[in-house]
């Protein structure tokens, strides 16, 4: 879709519908709702009084201008009440107001970020409006055949900025709510991708594509570089499956070469079966979004470079699918790590933390200035937290609360949980320095206290996304299936990180 910003007012555009908000409970019609209103001869009032439209939360009514504007319609758009506005909230209305307009089969729609004074900067609106829009309009079609399935679709937003002083703020907005979303739909499709069509061979063919795309460095570690290394906790795991495994290294310079990198691990099983310590078959399909990690790392990646970061970054992808083949590691075994810690294995199914076990101790091989992992890791994390929130560990306070308020500001729920070392007495061995579990209780935790023993002397944050990285039913606009959850998280946090360098946002 074509998101375009233009000087001009948007009682004066032609276009299929005018989108214009309005809070709930106010009196008053601002900003351009006001000269929407003005300009068609008092529509927009109309509707308000006839009392089918309070501007509560997402609420939405149509009316036909019959050529008082140029608009065919005004869209009216809810935003709840003016007290509890903030970006999220204009998110969800707008992620609202295309889904509509694509039910009513419009092909654009126009809008303004003046929606009156609310103590809010234009670029940030439109920044949030643009990925309302833009995400809640996602599908992942490359499987369906119907035609009637593949709809058409919208193709342009219009946002008109009639205030000359805003107008370059506001299109630099937009542009960015574009690159993330892009980002997002990126992260989206590959998790989505059945695990048929996104082995660990495909997915380091995606990164080693998205480099040569957008100038990032992508190296792809093989069966015979991995045993080399000595990464044996990530080689146990791909010993069942017939595809082989890859470590994927991807190296983005935005800024001198001094300068620490932050480095991001994704978990990337493209199937996560359990293993021989199999999973039942209740929605084992979904485990096709067990490198949804990954994909973030990919999004991250593909929108820091389109966003020119002047940030250094690293990305660490293991990858392989955990299924129980002939040569499947087994519950007993013990792994050497590439750290030389050894692990025995008490359940095949908790993978994840041995992928990363390896990464992250790989990781220190570049000096980090910090680390954040991200990984579907447990089932435990969605009991304790719900299926809509990351929970968060780690060890450096600062990075903790640098990590929070990028979600405060994504509306990305995310919760810590405690990294007490305490819950390291689960994890002991009778034969080993460490076993892969520490039982039912306490899940999300002692996941984190193991990958705690890996990490190296740099400030590192694990996020735990088994909860929201796949949705059993949509929210406004995060449609079913992979959501890409941690995308607009960390470009947010990396953005946030390099304020004051001169790079504007
Ligand atoms: N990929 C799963 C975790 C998961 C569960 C992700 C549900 C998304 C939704 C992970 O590899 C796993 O199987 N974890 C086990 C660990 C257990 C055996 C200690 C779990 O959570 O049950
Ligand atoms: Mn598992
Ligand atoms: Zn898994």
């Amino acid at each position: 879709m074509r998101v375009k910003v233009l000087k001009g007012k948007l009682s004066q555009f032609k276009c299929d519908a005018a989108v214009v908000c309005h809070f709930e409970g106010d009196k008053k019609l601002s900003g351009a709702a006001g000269r929407v209103d003005k300009a068609s001869g008092g529509l927009v009032r109309e509707v308000l009084e006839s009392g089918d439209f309070e501007g509560k939360k997402g609420q939405i009514a149509v009316v036909y201008t019959r050529g008082s504007i140029p608009a065919r319609r005004i869209l009216l758009l809810g935003l709840g009440k003016k007290k509890e506005f903030n970006l999220e909230k204009s998110r969800r209305a707008f992620s609202r107001a295309a889904q509509h307009a694509r039910d009513l089969n419009l092909k654009g729609l126009a809008t303004s970020v003046d929606f009156g004074d609310i103590g809010q900067p234009p670029g940030r609106l439109a920044e949030a409006l643009v990925e309302g829009v833009l995400l809640g309009l996602y599908h992942f079609l490359p499987y369906k055949t119907a035609k009637e399935e593949i709809r058409a679709g919208m193709k342009e937003l219009v946002i008109l900025e009639d205030r000359g002083k805003t107008l370059g703020e506001v299109k630099e907005a937009a542009k960015r709510g574009q690159v993330i979303s892009g980002a997002v739909y990126f992260s989206r499709d590959l998790a989505s991708t059945p695990s048929n069509e996104m082995t660990p061979t495909i997915l380091a063919g995606r990164a080693k594509e998205l480099g040569k795309k957008r100038g990032i460095k992508v190296n792809v570690l093989d069966v015979k570089g991995m045993k080399k290394a000595g990464m044996n906790a990530l080689l146990g795991v791909a010993r069942g499956s017939h595809e082989p495994a890859k470590f994927i290294i991807l190296c983005y310079g935005g800024a001198s070469k001094k300068e620490r990198p932050v480095v991001i691990v994704g978990k990337g099983i493209t199937f996560d079966s359990g293993g021989i310590s199999l999973k039942p078959a209740d929605s084992m399909d979904e485990m096709k979004a067990d490198m949804s990690g990954g994909a973030v790392v990919l999004g991250v990646f593909k929108a820091a470079s389109e966003l020119r970061l002047p940030a250094n970054l690293v990305g660490l992808i293991p990858a392989t699918e955990n299924l129980p083949g002939g040569g499947a590691y087994k519950p007993g075994d013990i792994l050497r790590s590439l750290s030389g810690k050894t692990i025995e294995i008490v359940n095949t199914d908790a993978e994840g933390r041995l992928l990363l076990a390896d990464a992250l101790t790989y990781a220190g091989r570049f000096n980090p200035a910090a680390v954040v992992d991200i990984a579907t890791l447990t089932g435990a994390c969605v009991i304790a937290l719900g299926e809509d929130v990351i929970g968060m560990l780690g060890t450096d306070e600062k990075l903790k609360n640098r990590i929070r308020e990028a979600a405060e500001e994504t509306g990305e729920k995310l919760w810590e949980l405690p990294l007490w070392e305490d819950y390291a007495e689960l994890i002991k061995s009778d034969v080993a320095d460490l076993k892969n579990t520490g039982g039912r209780a306490g899940g999300a935790i002692t996941a984190a206290v193991f990958l705690s023993r890996f990490v190296g002397k740099y400030p590192w944050v694990h996020l735990d996304i088994a909860g929201p990285a796949w949705r059993k039913k949509g929210k406004p606009y995060i449609p079913k299936g992979a959501s890409a959850i941690g995308v607009r998280l960390l470009v947010r946090f990396l953005i946030d990180r390099v304020k004051g360098t001169g790079y504007r946002v």
